[in-house]
């Protein structure tokens, strides 16, 4: 082996530009962190060629002095931290002191800078270069040409135009979302592709998510203390098939965290089908002392202190958030209508054929148990008649209005204050009978009797599971015992699901818990359980319901959770306002 050396400057610093600075956007990160840091109210960006070409960021922050300038571009050199307690609470989105260094190492890097109360501007082109005279009306210019003019090998690990390009537009939203009161402008060859004016989050988020975001989206607005949760959470109808919309920050930083990401999915469970993903943008505000930001050279990685609470605050909040009524432009909870105004108690149903969250009113509303009143003694799938319809106080209709009709035994059209409403009825009663099952198996099982007990011919495999799981059975309000080597006798159903096919609800259960490990019945996966048990207990296509049974159903899912998407993640409902029948059949134009 060759002699040990120490390595030259130049070489330590291309060293350090292999972690720092993967691709232009990488380049474009850190020059946009520094001018936040900055305090730069107001941030240009302009690109060529993908940011290969040049990456031209000017801000209006604090700016560097003439003494300070050739040390930016030097490693190790940073105005940010001094000490190891700084670094434990580095509220910065730098601390590192490299990142211009690592630049200038690699690409031709200038630097230009008025500090302020200075009586005119500096610039030094490259890392040792003395500073001359230059003219610049406050801030800073960072000028970055010819990324990987002197590193051919890294050169070609450049993709295409477009995908820099769009890598440089995704590190430009990520700052840009999280300081929306910074104005930002972001152009390409010339041409402008954002211009944000200065505003609040709401309004940002809008312009780079679109507006058809906010408008599926739950506001996200949790307290505990030392930890915070703000932003947006989609709702399941704006789900995606890829990751593409998701953006968590931390203290204004954004990252990746597996943690973060696992309780976010956690919350998500219950109301969105394990190939679609949600789109957020969510910020959690915590102690700088509780987390750890160098973890990575890019950054873009933490590491909680307290990484279970994090993690709990996290899926709790967005859980709670994801349940409630209260979409980002949701209009007060209803109140008695005053004489002289009409009746609007849910003005954010109109003028949306989408799916609107649902607003509940848990309180004086009657509750009718669709499916109890359906109680077979047998096991027949038949809904029975429900009571009359709820009397309703005058002026306060309730917000999925009246039945008006069946539709093809799938759909039940009803009418309220907005006009139409449309929902599917299986979808409907089956997001219905989840949440109450949930519930019900916190408890003692309520279980239905049936007057001559089902017995069911089963496979040897099922025999066993039944046999394996009677426990688990029976807690959840199944009563079995083997008939014959391959009969199974089932005296009892749980009731909330009296009206379902026994025989196939079984089975259903059966094959889920073979699949399923003994420990993992009632915890992790209960619920993929009780969701299979609910989609059988719910109403089939082509059943006839009476306009009483519907106006039940409709009072039910006023009542409950969630009720705007089935367990899949479906929609269950969608409003047709009159002005939009009204626009459909060109009435009034
Ligand atoms: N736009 C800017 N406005 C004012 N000062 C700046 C600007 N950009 C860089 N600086 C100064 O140059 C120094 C070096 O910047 P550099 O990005 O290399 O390191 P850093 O931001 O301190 O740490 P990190 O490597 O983690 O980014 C900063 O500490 C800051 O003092
Ligand atoms: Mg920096």
């Amino acid at each position: 082996m060759p002699a040990i050396r120490r390595l030259p400057d130049p070489l330590i610093n291309q060293i350090a530009a292999g972690e720092v600075v993967e691709r232009p956007a990488s380049v474009l990160k850190e020059v946009l962190e520094n001018a936040v840091d900055a305090g730069a109210q107001a941030i240009e960006v302009s690109l060529d060629g993908g940011g290969a070409r040049r990456i031209r960021v000017s801000d209006d922050g604090c700016g560097i002095d003439k003494a300070d300038l050739a040390l930016a571009l030097e490693r190790h050199a940073t105005s940010k931290i001094g000490s190891l307690d700084d670094l434990e609470g580095v509220a910065t989105m730098g601390f590192r002191g490299e990142a211009l260094a690592a630049i200038a190492s690699v690409a031709r890097t200038t630097l230009t800078s008025r500090a302020r109360g200075a009586g005119h501007a500096w610039r030094v082109d490259g890392p040792g270069a003395t500073p001359s005279p230059a003219a610049l009306n406050h801030g800073t210019v960072v000028d970055v040409q010819d990324l990987y003019h002197n590193t051919p090998a890294r050169r070609k690990f450049l993709k295409t135009e477009g995908t820099e390009f769009a890598h440089c537009d995704d590190a430009f939203r990520r700052v840009a979302l999280a300081r929306p009161e910074v104005a930002m402008q972001l152009s390409h060859n010339g041409r402008v592709s954002h211009r944000l004016p200065a505003g609040d989050a709401t309004r940002r988020v809008g312009l780079l998510m679109g507006d058809d975001f906010l408008a599926q989206a739950r506001t996200v607005d949790a307290d505990a203390g030392a930890l915070r949760l703000t932003g947006f959470a989609s709702l399941p109808a704006y789900s995606r098939a890829s990751r593409d919309a998701q953006y968590f920050f931390v203290n204004g930083r954004f990252v990746r965290d597996k943690l973060v990401t696992h309780a976010i999915r956690e919350a998500y469970r219950d109301i969105l089908h394990g190939s679609r993903h949600p789109a957020y943008v969510l910020f959690l505000d915590i102690d700088p002392r509780s987390v750890d930001v160098n973890v990575h050279p890019a950054k873009i990685e933490v590491r909680f202190r307290e990484s279970r609470a994090v993690h709990q605050f996290i899926f709790h909040a967005l859980e709670r958030s994801l349940a409630q009524a209260g979409a980002v432009d949701a209009a007060p909870a209803p109140q008695a209508t005053a004489p002289d105004t009409p009746p609007t108690p849910f003005p954010r149903f109109a003028g949306t054929s989408q799916q609107s969250p649902l607003v509940m009113e848990s309180s004086a509303r009657s509750y009718y148990d669709f499916a109890s009143a359906a109680r077979p003694t047998t096991s027949d799938t038949s809904v029975r008649p429900t009571p009359a319809m709820p009397d309703t106080p005058a002026g306060e209709a309730p917000p999925l209005g009246f039945a008006l009709a069946q539709l093809h035994g799938i759909f039940i059209l009803a009418q309220n204050a907005h006009g139409l409403v449309l929902v599917d009825m299986h979808a409907a009663h089956e997001r219905i009978l989840y949440e109450r099952l949930k519930t019900v198996l916190d408890g003692a099982p309520s279980l239905q009797r049936l007057l001559i007990p089902a017995v069911l011919q089963l496979s040897p495999r099922e025999m066993a599971t039944a046999d394996a799981c009677a426990e688990v059975l029976a807690g959840m309000g199944f009563e079995v015992s083997p008939a014959g080597p391959q009969a199974l006798s089932v005296r009892s159903v749980p009731a909330l699901l009296a009206s379902a096919n026994v025989a196939e609800l079984v089975r259903a259960v059966l094959a889920e818990l073979d699949d399923m490990p003994a420990s993992q019945v009632v915890t992790a996966r209960r619920n993929e359980l009780l969701a299979t048990m609910a989609c059988h207990g719910a109403v089939r296509a082509n059943r006839t319901l009476t306009v009483p049974e519907m106006n039940a159903l409709l009072r039910q899912m006023e009542a409950t959770e969630r009720a705007g998407q089935c367990n899949h993640g479906r929609p269950t409902w969608t409003q047709f306002s009159l002005a939009e029948l009204d626009r459909f059949f060109l009435r009034g134009q």
